[in-house]
């Protein structure tokens, strides 16, 4: 039983985003100390301490760091796994332009003609295309692709043993178009899965292919002024022929909260628009009526935890993401691909339903004038699914800066 207005051990690991290991460890140096429960000793946090250690850092912050990186000539990218256009956006806001963007999902290929009828949209499975027209005509190749396990034995991994994966798709790409740079985006799990020999496996086939892969890093968006706790794992192949060091986006120091997001602030100079949105069914909406901002499941009463948690509520773990209702002063929690999910519900701060579909598109940076299109789960699937543009637009400096000094090596050889 862990004291009201106090997070377990778990709980605390989560919120933080560290891990359990972490905390303990903190604790025995004295670090960020731990209380103890009163009868089983074990450690909890106030949840006072927690949300101080996760306040905006915005009083008297001086931003050093600028990642904006000026192109020295026109670059072009090659967008796999396109989506509804989060990464793509991000890298056009970074002065690059998109010289083609494969997707299979017709509603995603809709939206992106809607926004930018000149953009060449390739519809279709990524196994039907062929991409070697776009050497030479394009420097960068890109893609988020679905991950996958490969049938692995310990061996190392070429390029045919992952044949039917989607990471197969894009590594055959970047091997038909062999540009000075390719980066892949994944979930953070990417790191763990199948005890980390996925990763593995695919670090062996881009080698396989030409491509030295810089030190795999995970993102966090909050750190690339987005409102938002979302981290992606970036692969960033470089083609071995060049000797330039790539450097991943600094993250900057300003934090920024879901007032940010929906209201007139920083980041918008609007209130968030009007939009259609999903809506919590009437004995979820009851439930969650009880819930305060930035609480969740443990704020219930213990009848109605042990009835809406079901088997849950007996199991580990944190579950922070259960029942949880946004606070304004905070970033929200990772984004899904569907805003009502029982897992992860993010209720709005001061009325009793899901984010709707601006508010969402807002919380991944997209511009109010990015329009989607298809029904609204399909819409919420296209933005839950994003890059969120403003990380996408860090990363695309990033690229920037990598070409601008590899075309210069190139003109000015040492
Ligand atoms: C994680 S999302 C990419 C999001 C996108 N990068 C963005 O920033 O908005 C992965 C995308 O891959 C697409 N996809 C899955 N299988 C595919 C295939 N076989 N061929 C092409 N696209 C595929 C999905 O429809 C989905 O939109």
């Amino acid at each position: 039983m862990v004291i009201k207005d106090c997070y377990s051990l778990s709980e605390a690991a989560e919120i933080l985003g560290k891990s359990k290991e972490t905390l303990r460890r903190w604790d025995k140096e004295g670090k960020f100390p731990a209380l103890r429960e009163p009868i089983s000793e074990y450690r909890i946090y106030k949840k006072e301490d927690i949300n101080n250690l996760l306040k905006p850092l915005f009083d008297n912050i001086i931003e050093e760091v600028d990642n904006f990186e000026k192109p020295l000539k026109e670059y072009k990218v090659l967008e796999l796994f396109a989506g509804a256009g989060g990464l793509a956006i991000g890298l056009e806001k970074a002065g690059i332009k998109c010289a083609a963007l494969n997707e299979i999902d017709k509603w995603a290929c809709q939206t992106l003609r809607e926004n930018r009828p000149n953009w060449n949209v390739l519809e279709g499975d990524i196994k039907t295309f062929n991409f070697e027209k776009y050497k030479g005509e394009v420097d960068i190749v890109t893609g988020g692709f679905p991950c996958q396990a490969f049938s692995y034995a310990g061996k190392r991994l070429g390029l045919e043993d992952a044949r039917g994966t989607l990471f197969y798709e894009f590594a055959r790409t970047v091997k038909e178009v062999n540009p000075p740079i390719c980066i892949g985006e994944n979930v953070k799990g990417l790191r763990s899965h199948e005890k980390g020999e996925t990763l593995k496996g695919m670090l062996s086939i881009l080698d396989e292919i030409g491509y030295n892969v810089v030190p795999v890093q995970v993102l966090k968006a909050i750190n690339y002024k987005v409102p938002q706790k979302r981290e992606r794992l970036i692969l960033v192949g470089i083609r071995k022929d060049i000797d330039i060091k790539y450097e991943y986006p600094k993250p900057y120091q300003a934090i920024y909260n879901l007032s940010d997001a929906l209201k007139k602030g920083v980041l918008y100079d609007s209130n968030v628009p009007k939009s259609e949105g999903s809506k919590y069914p009437q004995h979820k909406k009851e439930v969650l009526d009880l819930i305060p901002p930035k609480g969740y499941w443990r704020d219930l009463p213990i009848d109605i935890q042990k009835e809406y948690m079901g088997k849950s509520f007996y199991l580990g773990g944190g579950k922070t993401g259960m029942a949880r209702r946004i606070g304004w002063d905070e970033p929200s929690l990772t984004l899904t691909c569907s805003p009502a999910q029982k897992q992860t519900e993010r209720c709005h701060p001061d009325e009793t339903r899901p984010f709707t579909v601006r508010e969402y598109a807002r919380i991944q940076t997209f511009p109010d004038e990015w329009k989607f299109m298809g029904s609204v789960s399909q819409q919420y699937k296209q933005i839950g699914n994003a890059v969120p543009c403003n990380l996408g637009k860090e990363i695309g400096y990033s690229i920037v800066k990598f070409l601008n000094d590899y075309y210069s090596s190139l003109s000015n050889p040492k």
